[in-house]
């Protein structure tokens, strides 16, 4: 049966500096997701603390919101079959020293933090995030 979800997509600061925008989005649209709105912007840290809510209680936290706060992101909604585990697929590891080869953080990833591209984990959390920046 037929699967087809939407996705958040981030392209983060240290990905949008070296401008690899356009880049990413190439490999997004050249493994089968269609890109059905995005927009370039920059985040208060007050914002980046709530998209970043569920991790509130983690150590990184902190420098988790300063760091998606410091400059342009690149925020897309993806659409695909199974478009958030593709998607995460398609990202490779959290840190992209563990990454898969292919995978865009082990491409363009700087270190765990600076890893150039975040992506919903379920269909809620891809609501919710779809939500946040695209809501009007
Ligand atoms: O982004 P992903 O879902 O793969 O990882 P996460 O566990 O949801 O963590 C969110 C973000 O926090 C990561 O993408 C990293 O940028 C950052 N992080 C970090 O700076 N240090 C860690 N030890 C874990 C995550
Ligand atoms: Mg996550």
């Amino acid at each position: 049966m037929s699967n087809i979800e939407q996705t958040l997509s981030i392209i983060k600061p240290d990905a949008v500096e070296r401008n690899l925008d356009n880049e990413i989005k190439k490999i997004f649209q050249k493994n089968g997701f269609r890109i059905l709105k995005e927009k370039k912007l920059k985040l208060e840290k007050t914002e980046a603390e709530q998209f970043y809510k569920v991790h509130e209680t983690k150590p990184f936290y902190n420098d988790l919101c300063t760091y998606l706060s410091s400059g342009t992101i690149v925020v897309m909604i993806l659409e695909k079959e199974n478009a958030i585990k593709s998607n995460r697929d398609l990202m490779g590891a959290t840190d992209p020293a563990k990454a898969e080869e292919g995978t865009l953080r082990k491409l363009f990833g700087k270190s765990i933090d600076k890893n150039s591209v975040h992506g919903s984990d379920s269909p809620d959390n891809a609501k919710i995030e779809i939500d946040f920046f695209f809501k009007d």
